[in-house]
């Protein structure tokens, strides 16, 4: 069921992504190419299809997929692109230095540093374009929307994090330093993915708070899925290359709490996700999810 779910949100945003790549111009350089290469190779779309759960989770009898584009498409289209070029710059020599991402190369390697540079640069500026596409929601819910994006993937948000993360590499570990920067750097654009949801549906402070506890909780249990995974599995599974935190001497959930510690954490976050969204209107997708972000296997 979660496996369907998960399948249409990834069609559905896909769909929107190639129609909105359309538009940008074509045949003046590498820089559309890298582009549309950074986003048509694959990846989960987690981050869509926590903001398309969001909206359902607020109406028992909600079409999340109509024909036309909606609000929620922008949206989850939005927050991909920033998602992608978070995980284009971080693979770069300066930060992870990675040479696989998605199953294919990263887009330095395919292109070179400059053009993935720029492709990151680019995708950020144009999320904020998508969203200020949305033209069926009044002007001051897409203000909202581009703030609520900003402030997630800026200096208070993503892009903090990863600089804590940069300048955690070898240092002494800190349980309270690891959460702020784990929050930061991936819980961030997770909780806003839900609240992109939540003010494409108009959400009352009730429903837009639980919805924001659930994104905290499962935003840091999936990084701390995330360092398990690098321990765990391959990486012809994960689609990017295994044992790169140990081999960078990251500070990491399995550094600092061992394998079985971050299992446990991960387990105990996925159950606070769990309990902040039981009492919504129409919870199941959403309590799925949560265990799928928990168990996953790439
Ligand atoms: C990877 O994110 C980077 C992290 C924030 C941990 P995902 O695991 O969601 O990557 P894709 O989008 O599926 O490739
Ligand atoms: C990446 O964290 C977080 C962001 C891209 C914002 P990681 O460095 O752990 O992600 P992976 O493991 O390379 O996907
Ligand atoms: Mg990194
Ligand atoms: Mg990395
Ligand atoms: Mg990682």
């Amino acid at each position: 069921m979660i496996a369907e779910h998960l399948s249409a949100c990834k069609t559905r945003v896909e769909a929107c992504l190639a129609a909105q790549l359309k538009q940008l111009p074509q045949g003046e350089g590498k820089l559309t190419e890298a582009l549309s290469y950074s986003l048509n190779v694959g990846g989960k779309r987690l981050r869509p299809a926590l903001v398309y759960s969001a909206a359902l989770s607020l109406r028992s009898d909600f079409n999340v997929f109509p024909p036309s584009l909606t609000p929620l498409d922008l949206a989850a289209a939005a927050i991909e692109a920033i998602h992608t070029y978070s995980l284009v710059h971080d693979d770069l020599p300066a930060m992870d230095d990675d040479d696989l991402r998605r199953g294919q190369q990263t887009v330095h390697k395919q292109f070179d540093e400059a053009t993935a540079i720029l492709v990151g640069d680019a995708l950020q500026a144009w999320a904020f374009e998508l969203v200020t596409q949305i033209d069926t929601l009044p002007a001051d819910k897409v203000v909202a929307m581009v703030k609520e994006l900003a402030q997630a993937s800026g200096p208070k948000g993503m892009v903090l994090g990863q600089a804590l993360d940069i300048q955690a590499t070898g240092v002494a570990e800190s349980s309270d330093y690891l959460k702020q920067l784990h929050t930061l750097k991936t819980g961030a654009l997770i909780r806003a993915s839900l609240r992109l949801g939540a003010y494409c549906m108009n959400a009352g402070p009730k429903e837009r708070r639980a919805l924001s506890h659930y994104g905290d909780a499962v935003g840091l249990c999936f990084q701390v899925v995330d360092d398990i995974l690098d321990v765990t599995a391959d990486s012809a599974t994960l689609g990017k290359t295994a044992g790169k935190d140990k081999e960078a001497d990251k500070l990491t959930y399995v550094k600092l709490l061992g394998l079985e510690g971050a299992k446990a954490e991960a387990e105990r976050l996925c159950e606070q996700a769990r309990t902040a969204v039981a009492d919504l209107p129409n919870p199941k997708v959403l309590l799925e999810l949560a265990d799928y972000i928990c168990n996953r296997a790439n």
